[in-house]
């Protein structure tokens, strides 16, 4: 089965014809963070006007790579979680598709589709195993017990660990997104040279915060400016990142205990970083787990993993009406709240 993916939720402008939720046969993304750069975020009204320019495209593209529309059996789109306005684009114009083609419409979780990034990259993992999903606007350990059958075991109370990420590169003079400026400028430094507070270090449950500790490292910051300190930025940004792989892979190894499971897949914009890669492939090395990453192009968004999520919430008979509207807040275990 051939399904045309459309993803909008945020800065990107994404297609993808994924063949039964495994296969790529065509994709293009286009990012628009040259236009947010100057703006040092995502300004949703900018994202909303560019997808509106650039979806033609994109979609007429990946239809063509695909060999035309008779090649394609239904149509999926975003629908949450993600900017409402930066949604609604991808809704509409799915809709208008999937109505003048005849195809059913399938609606798609973004963090879903995060999930399913794993997929593209292994053939052979199936669930069940633990998620943790580590995005710009997420973080959430997920119990993956079915295709289409999510437990939340725990997740961020405050900022994502994307946002943290974001906010601290900011401060530090990096341009926007400042994850992998961050993750430059990190590998010069030293993981030791600071040390950030650890949040709910030996906590029972597995929950994240990550405000405190952004606003620790710039609290830090400032205050070295200020009595003009010379320091290492690169220090702050390893010694940073390392609190950061510390607290993921403690609270993933920890849940991985209270399941049956030999088996961890990470995803998300964040999973593309490489000292938080490094820490979880050594642990994971030592505890002889089975490790999954998404390739580096599916861990930020792109529309082949909606693409295969949508083959299987299309297997579960779940497909949306023309009267489909955005959901800005959605959680990965509410997946028919459409
Ligand atoms: O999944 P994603 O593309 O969008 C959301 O669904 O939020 O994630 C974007 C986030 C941004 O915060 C970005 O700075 C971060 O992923 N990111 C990274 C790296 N690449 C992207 N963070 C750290 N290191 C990276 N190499
Ligand atoms: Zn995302």
């Amino acid at each position: 089965m051939n399904i045309l993916a459309i993803e909008t939720s945020c800065d990107e402008t994404a297609a993808a014809v994924v063949s039964d939720g495994r296969k790529v046969i065509s994709e293009e993304v286009y990012s628009q963070i040259n236009i947010h750069k100057q703006y040092g975020g995502v300004v949703p009204e900018i994202a909303s006007r560019s997808h509106i320019q650039k979806l033609p495209l994109v979609v007429g593209s990946v239809i063509d790579g695909a060999g035309g529309l008779d090649n394609i059996n239904a149509v999926a789109v975003t629908y949450g979680p993600g900017l409402v306005g930066a949604l609604l684009t991808g809704i509409s114009y799915a809709k208008g598709l999937a109505y003048a083609a005849k195809k059913p419409l399938i609606p798609i979780n973004h963090i879903m589709g995060h999930v399913c990034a794993n997929y593209l990259t292994f053939a052979q993992l199936k669930p069940p195993f633990l998620c943790l999903i580590i995005s710009g606007g997420h973080t959430e350990l997920v119990d993956v017990q079915s295709y289409a059958a999510f437990k939340v075991l725990g997740r961020t109370r405050d900022d994502a660990v994307g946002e943290a990420i974001d906010k601290t590169a900011r401060v530090l003079g990096l341009s926007y997104p400042g994850g992998p400026n961050l993750q430059l400028l990190a590998e010069d430094g030293d993981i030791n040279a600071f040390r950030f507070p650890k949040c709910f270090k030996g906590a029972e449950h597995f929950d994240f915060s990550f405000s405190g500790l952004k606003t620790s490292v710039i609290n830090q910051i400032r205050k070295m400016d200020k009595e003009k300190q010379i320091y290492s930025k690169q220090d702050i940004a390893a010694s940073f990142l390392e609190i950061i792989a510390q607290t993921l892979t403690d609270k993933t190894f920890n849940a991985l205990k209270t399941t049956d499971y030999n088996s961890i897949a990470v995803c998300g914009g964040v999973s593309a970083n490489k000292q938080i890669r490094e820490k979880f492939k050594n642990l994971a090395n030592e505890r002889e787990i089975d490790l999954y990453f998404p390739k580096l192009e599916y861990c930020t968004d792109n529309a082949a993993m909606i693409g295969s999520a949508a083959y299987y919430i299309y297997k579960q008979g779940i497909t949306a009406h023309y009267d489909l509207n955005a959901r800005p807040i959605l959680e990965i275990d509410n997946l028919c709240n459409f």
